[in-house]
Order: C-alpha cells, then sequence, then structure tokens
C-alpha cells in the first residue's frame, strides 16, 4: 500500500495478510492488538526516544538471570494483572469448584512424589505448618489418587532456584490422595516476598511508586482422571500485603493459621517449637464441564 498516512497506517496493518484465512483466532488476537496499540500510541502521543526505551524494557526483560531464570516476561503479565485477567474471564463457570490462579514464574514439572504427611522442605528458621484437608467433587465426595503438586519460597521469601543455599527441590514435591480424598503434609508457614526487583520490571515499578510485595501463599496444581485440572494459591490470612498483592491474585482462597505452644501438642506432633495447623478443602469439576466450554469456545470462534 502506497500513500501511507495517519488515518490509514492502522488499517493498512490490519490488512497486510490473508485477513484470517488461515488462522482466524490468530487473526482475531492479531486485528484487536493493532488496533488498541495503535490507538495506543496516538492517546499517549508516543514520541521515539520512548519507543526506542521500550524496545530496550522488553529485551531486557526476556533475559534470564539468576534472580529470575525464565526472564522477566511471565513476571511483567503478572504485575500488569492482564494474568489475573485472563484466570478471571476463564474462571466463571466454576460454580463450587475451588476457584484458579496464577501459576506464576516459579513452578516446575516433574518433582519427586513424597510420602502423604512429610516434610515439604528444610528450613530450621522457620515457624512449621502442618497443611492439611481433602479433595473432593463438586458433590462432596472424596477424590481418591489425586496427584497435588506443591511449591512455596522458604521462611526468607526465596524459592529454591532463587537461592543457591537450599537444596534443589526444596519446597517442592507432589502428594498423592487416598481413597478418603484426604491429604496432609508439613512445611514452614510461607512468607510474603518481595518479587525479584533488580531488573527492569522492578525498575519501572519504582518509577511508578508501586511495592514489589507479594503477599504469603502457597501454590498447588492438582490432577485427577476425570476432573478438569487445577492451578491455585491459598494465602494466609492476616499477611501485610493481603490487600495489596502486587500480581492482584488475592481472592477468597484465604486460610487462617492456629498457633499451638502448649508442651503437650508439641509432643503429640513431634515438634520442638510452636507451630501452625490450618485445613484447606479443594473441590474439583467434572471434566465434562471442561469439555462444554471448549466446545462452546468453538461454537463463538465459528460464529
Ligand atoms: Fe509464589
Amino acid at each position: 500500500m502506497q500513500n501511507i498516512t495517519l488515518d490509514n497506517i492502522t488499517q493498512a496493518v490490519i490488512n497486510h495478510g490473508d485477513g484470517g484465512k488461515s488462522h482466524p483466532r490468530l487473526y482475531e488476537i492479531y486485528r484487536s492488538l493493532v488496533t488498541h496499540l495503535h490507538a495506543f500510541v496516538r492517546e499517549v502521543n508516543l514520541t521515539e526516544q520512548e519507543l526506542q526505551m521500550g524496545r530496550g524494557f522488553l529485551n531486557r526483560a526476556s533475559h534470564h538471570t539468576q534472580e529470575i531464570p525464565n526472564g522477566e516476561i511471565h513476571m511483567l503479565t503478572d504485575l500488569l494483572g492482564i494474568s489475573e485477567l485472563v484466570e478471571l474471564l476463564h474462571d466463571t463457570e466454576r460454580g463450587t469448584a475451588t476457584e484458579s490462579n496464577l501459576e506464576g514464574p516459579m513452578y516446575i514439572p516433574d518433582v519427586p512424589e513424597r510420602q502423604m504427611g512429610n516434610c515439604l522442605g528444610v528450613d530450621h528458621e522457620g515457624d512449621p505448618l502442618l497443611l492439611s484437608g481433602c479433595v473432593l467433587d463438586v458433590n462432596g465426595q472424596p477424590i481418591p489418587n489425586t496427584l497435588i503438586e506443591v511449591w512455596q519460597s522458604n521462611s526468607q521469601g526465596l524459592y529454591d532456584i532463587q537461592d543457591s543455599s537450599q537444596p534443589q527441590g526444596n519446597f517442592r514435591g507432589c502428594f498423592r490422595t487416598q481413597a478418603d480424598g484426604k491429604y496432609e503434609l508439613e512445611t514452614v508457614v510461607p512468607q510474603g516476598y518481595n518479587i525479584p526487583a533488580s531488573g527492569p520490571c522492578g525498575e519501572v515499578l519504582r518509577l511508578l511508586g508501586r511495592h514489589t510485595w507479594r503477599a504469603a501463599h502457597i501454590h498447588f496444581q492438582l490432577s485427577a482422571a476425570g476432573y478438569s485440572s487445577l492451578i491455585t494459591q491459598i494465602f494466609i490470612d492476616g499477611d501485610a500485603h493481603i490487600d495489596s498483592d502486587t500480581t492482584f491474585s488475592v481472592k477468597s482462597a484465604i486460610v487462617k493459621l492456629q498457633k499451638h505452644e502448649r508442651p503437650e501438642e508439641l509432643f503429640a506432633h513431634n515438634q520442638n517449637k510452636p507451630f501452625y495447623t490450618t485445613e484447606f478443602n479443594f473441590v474439583l469439576q467434572p471434566t465434562v464441564c471442561e469439555a462444554s466450554r471448549v466446545e462452546h469456545l468453538a461454537l463463538i470462534t465459528s460464529q
């Protein structure tokens, strides 16, 4: 196309291709993205210098570092609220099932399976936490043989992959429910932590006057045959940043901790210092709900 002007450049970009004949969904996303990006550039009257700063920001955000081994792109979508927005958009048909939540950038697949009740990690500084509950279906029936993947930071707010002083796989593990659907594990009370902030995302947050704290949480991924897999997080009631988590991901899955410090309680639970307990039940949706949702989305896409 010749004679490109302010008035026709957006449509020229959208029209440059086969108009979605090959890949309709990709084109739908592309067309909307171009439309919104061009509108944004016009609205803020973006300068060449600012554009160059943006290019540099994205380039640096993609770099892998010791502090954030997978780069900052995933974290960037969390900080912009985009990750949570996508969660909310697609978590509307869960009914009474447990809410989903962000996977976050610290997930590692294929971690070792542990015996029910075992310790998730080693942390002599942390406050012991005995976490238990059930995995249930939407009718309240137990779901046996559910694989529960758990990962969290230690009491210093660091994940094993960020901290060479921790053993590999510390505070990561899989547990499998028995016939009664119950699970139990020992861990430490997670602490809120600052997201890795030495890179470009941290720089921008500081310039915006935004803090970098995540409220204390524990990550889970649950998989059971016949049920939709669930990725979620639970949060700790009373955490200092429960109302201002920097990823906007605190919803209703908030647990209260009960402290135990009487000598007979310590003895009964084989603990040598005060410990905490809490319970959380997970409720999974049957897979049929997922299938019907996919059919529904396919119908919408074809229209
Ligand atoms: Fe996390």
